[in-house]
């Protein structure tokens, strides 16, 4: 079967590492893909969000099976445009139609669907410029700190945490009245802040069974000890120490079925992945969000955990048989650590030749942000290389990442040191 990814970053370097793995697989196709995904399948120069284009990759390569990394043409409805279009209805698409994929793109739709559903989650209330007042009202009724978060997609900046209520009120007022993060903040969702220790949970279905992938934990900000600015993510490791097995029970009793049925009930198709973002408050899970996505760097840890075949399971996914299917692990746990442009999440340089590569043994070097230039590997992006390693568990895992990191530099290259801090 030939097969085709969507996506440039780290996330899509991991499933085609995997997927190249697999006795089903002819042919892969990544786009538009980096200088480490051409290792394993021919890059495409296509954006994922130009339909059109896509479309000409599919038939022209005859592929049967599209994978979508990120959430943007998820949002922007690729699937149903496959659905739709006579010459790729029967192509199997693995990430969900658009309604379902608001589960991601609109943070009230999300809510509404725990609340239908009693999944827990943070209270909530939701408010548009036309009834600003009553959101200065109920912030009022709330105890710092204020959580106020975007409705729809803001490049992962749209939540903001604010310990003072007039600033909580001043920036609900920029949110709203001023458009600070454009259409998306449109709408805002305030909610009650949750205190506790955050953790990352996967599945893949095709909308009535499901499969557990493992979990992982990732470290958004910028500085050691997780403060300054958001990322895309530093690092992640897998599995979480602290989900047990009776923690992972009540997340899949509480959560995981709740949303597979709840679809079901609500008579929502998905095919494709689900991300739990969960945080846990005393001992007990509450989701802060849904992805309709893999995470990006969590992948880079999650796949590699994968012991069975993973194109099998997407496979049947298209096919609604994942019945059928079971999933194993590797014992072993894995960790990566994100080098990234010196600047970064700000302004950052592109182009900075990579060295050191061909002498990496005992680690795996999936690609975020590279491309080819003047046969050089140079940087192309704030987040470069995700150095996923393996080990008996997180410690030795990353030990092993950070020795690997020593034969690797460019120039401004920057990581966090401190991963696994928390634990
Ligand atoms: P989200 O985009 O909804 O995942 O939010 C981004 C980050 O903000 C999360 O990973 C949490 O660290 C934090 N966050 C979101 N909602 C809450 C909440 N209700 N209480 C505490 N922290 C939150
Ligand atoms: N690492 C978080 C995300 O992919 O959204």
């Amino acid at each position: 079967m030939n097969v085709l990814i969507l996506g440039s970053g780290g996330r899509e370097h991991a499933l085609a590492w995997k997927i190249a793995q697999s006795n089903l697989l002819t042919q892969l196709f990544i786009a538009p893909g980096n200088a480490g995904t051409m290792q394993f399948g021919t890059n495409v120069n296509v954006n994922p969000t130009n339909f059109e284009a896509v479309k000409l990759t599919v038939l022209q390569n005859n592929i049967k099976l599209v994978i979508v990394g990120p959430e943007d043409p998820l949002v922007k409805g690729i699937h149903d445009f496959f659905l739709n279009d006579d010459q790729l209805k029967n192509i199997a698409v693995i990430g969900p139609q658009k309604y379902a994929a608001q589960l991601e793109g609109s943070k009230e739709f999300a809510k509404e669907f725990m609340y239908r559903h009693n999944i827990p989650t943070a209270a909530y209330k939701s408010f548009t410029n036309h009834n600003l007042e009553e959101g200065y009202q109920f912030l009022e009724t709330l105890s710092s700190p204020y959580v106020l978060k975007a409705d729809g997609l803001a490049g992962g900046k749209g939540v903001l945490i604010l310990n003072d209520l007039q600033e909580a009120k001043d920036e609900l007022k920029e949110m709203l009245a001023n458009q600070k993060f454009g259409a998306a903040s449109s709408k805002v969702v305030i909610e009650e802040f949750l205190d506790g220790i955050e953790l990352s949970c996967f599945v893949l279905t095709d909308g009535k069974s499901y499969i557990n992938l493992p979990n992982a934990k990732d470290y958004k900000r910028i500085g050691e000890g997780d403060v300054g600015l958001n990322t895309g993510g530093m690092g992640a490791i897998s599995p979480v120490p602290f989900a047990n097995d009776v923690f992972m029970k009540k997340i899949e009793d509480s959560v995981i079925k709740p949303t597979v049925e709840g679809l079901q009930k609500d008579n929502i198709p998905y095919k494709g992945f689900i991300f739990f973002g969960i945080i846990k408050v005393g001992d007990e899970p509450k989701v802060i969000e849904y992805n309709c996505r893999m995470g990006d760097p969590e992948t880079e840890v999650v796949i590699p955990r994968v012991k069975s075949d993973f194109l099998e399971l997407l496979i049947a996914t298209g096919n609604n048989e994942l019945h059928t299917k079971t999933i194993e692990f590797k014992e072993e746990s894995a960790c990566t650590v994100m080098l990234v442009s010196g600047g970064y999440p700000e302004g950052y340089e592109k182009g900075k030749v990579i060295n050191g590569l061909d002498k990496v043994e005992n680690s795996i070097p999936f690609h975020a942000g590279t491309t080819i230039s003047n046969n050089n590997i140079v940087t192309n992006g704030g987040r470069v290389i995700a150095i996923t390693s393996y080990g008996s568990d997180f410690k030795q895992a990353l030990k092993q990442s950070y020795q690997t990191i020593e034969k690797i530099n460019f120039e401004n290259m920057n990581f966090r040191t401190d991963l696994g801090f928390d634990l």
